[in-house]
């Protein structure tokens, strides 16, 4: 200790000489702490990190959902191709990957809920209406017509509108009441826009997952849709019972290619999915599945990259657990508006384009009528 020698006795040198290695080694300490930090919030997370506390998450039975980036493009292998930690990301796709669409990246929470309205209840079918807080003279109409839960006798169907928050309107308290009436609404709390609709879905999966993942069946539909629920359920859902797993039907969109015309309703950018193939999926205007996809498709959204294009996005999640969509027999989900009559009414399951007061119209026209149609003769391979 020749520093101190002469100028401190040797028992005031050794405290001086242990405190001078204390500093510097806590120094020391505190710089590497502090590099290692900041370098692990600098590196993109590994997928096997966001599989584990997706994991979790899920295990929470998550009133609300987290998104994430998974993979590029939107797609995962097959359920049954996925081995190990093959989900280990690789430089390339790091690279190449998921900086563009401004991901939701916290779970969003219910500003309005039904968590009792499934309790003690195996529904037949789950109906999950896409609305907006504006929307009060649609889900009125819809209520008293094909929505209605009473609408089939004999089959236990609930009702749900599915709402994103409206900032501007603040239409909280009006949407409260009607809510406190009907007890037929849910509400997340993120921006109700159409590029959230694929939000607003996976509410509607979420909740039937988290609050009635006993029900058979699940329809996702618009509020400018008729469904004729007595056909939907006596004819497609009844008779010859569709499997209770992994079942999914309705208007079969296959081979479609992503549109890169900016005019289009449909358009997506490179950015936001490069890839130039999609998925088989069914049009958003109604789909019907059996009640176990919820949840699968729920897990499968914590790994896919998302997108707006809510139809789209669920396709994706089907792929992912490996998920064949089922075509039905007919023409029974119609994109269009299929022009009104009692006898085509009465053997369609959806149309679209329909105005509130269509909705009472032609449900209480069909109702009147249809013991006057011919029943249709279903021929398998028809479609
Ligand atoms: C979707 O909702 C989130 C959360 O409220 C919001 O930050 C985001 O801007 C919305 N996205 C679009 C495209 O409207």
């Amino acid at each position: 200790m020749s520093y101190c020698s002469g100028i401190f006795s040797p028992t005031e040198c050794t405290k001086r000489s242990l405190f001078l290695i204390f500093t510097v080694s806590f120094t020391i300490y505190l710089i590497s702490y502090f590099c290692h930090s900041s370098h692990l919030a600098a590196q993109p997370k590994s997928n096997d990190l966001h599989m584990e506390s997706e994991k979790s998450l899920l295990r929470k039975l998550s009133t609300n959902f987290k998104q994430i980036s998974g993979k590029q493009n939107g797609e995962l292998p097959p359920e049954n191709e996925k081995s190990g930690n093959k989900a280990t990301p690789t430089p390339e796709n790091e690279k190449s990957g998921n900086k563009a669409m401004p991901i939701p990246t916290r779970p969003f929470a219910f500003i309005i809920n039904e968590e009792e309205k499934c309790k003690g209840r195996t529904p037949f079918l789950v109906l999950l209406i896409s609305t907006t807080a504006a929307e009060v003279e649609r889900r009125n109409a819809i209520r008293r017509s094909w929505g209605s839960e009473g609408a089939v006798p004999g089959a236990d169907v609930i009702r749900l509108f599915m709402l994103g928050s409206d900032t501007e309107g603040d239409k909280g308290d009006v949407l409260l009441r009607e809510s406190e009436q009907h007890h037929d609404i849910i509400q997340q709390d993120f921006l109700d826009t159409y590029n959230n609709l694929t939000l607003k879905t996976l509410m509607g999966m979420s909740w039937v997952a988290s609050y009635c993942s006993g029900t058979r069946f699940a329809m996702k539909t618009d509020s400018d849709v008729f469904v004729n629920t007595m056909h939907l359920i006596e004819k497609l859902l009844r008779p010859l019972p569709p499997p209770t797993q992994n079942y999914f039907t309705g208007h079969l969109m296959a081979g479609n290619s992503p549109i890169r015309n900016k005019a289009s309703k449909w358009y997506i950018s490179e950015e936001e999915f490069p890839g130039n193939r999609y998925h088989p999926f069914c049009s958003g205007t109604g789909y019907v599945f059996s009640g176990d996809l919820a949840a699968k498709i729920v897990e499968a959204s914590l790994m896919i990259k998302f997108i707006h294009l809510e139809d789209v996005y669920v396709g994706f999640c089907l792929h992912a657990k490996g998920v064949e969509i089922v075509p039905p027999p007919y023409s029974l989900f119609n994109i269009h508006k299929v022009p009104f009559s009692p006898c085509a009414y009465n053997e369609l399951i959806t149309s679209h384009h329909i105005e509130p007061h269509e909705h009472i119209l032609y449900w209480e026209t069909l109702q009147e009528k249809k013991h006057m149609c011919q029943e249709r003769k279903v021929h398998p391979g028809e479609s």
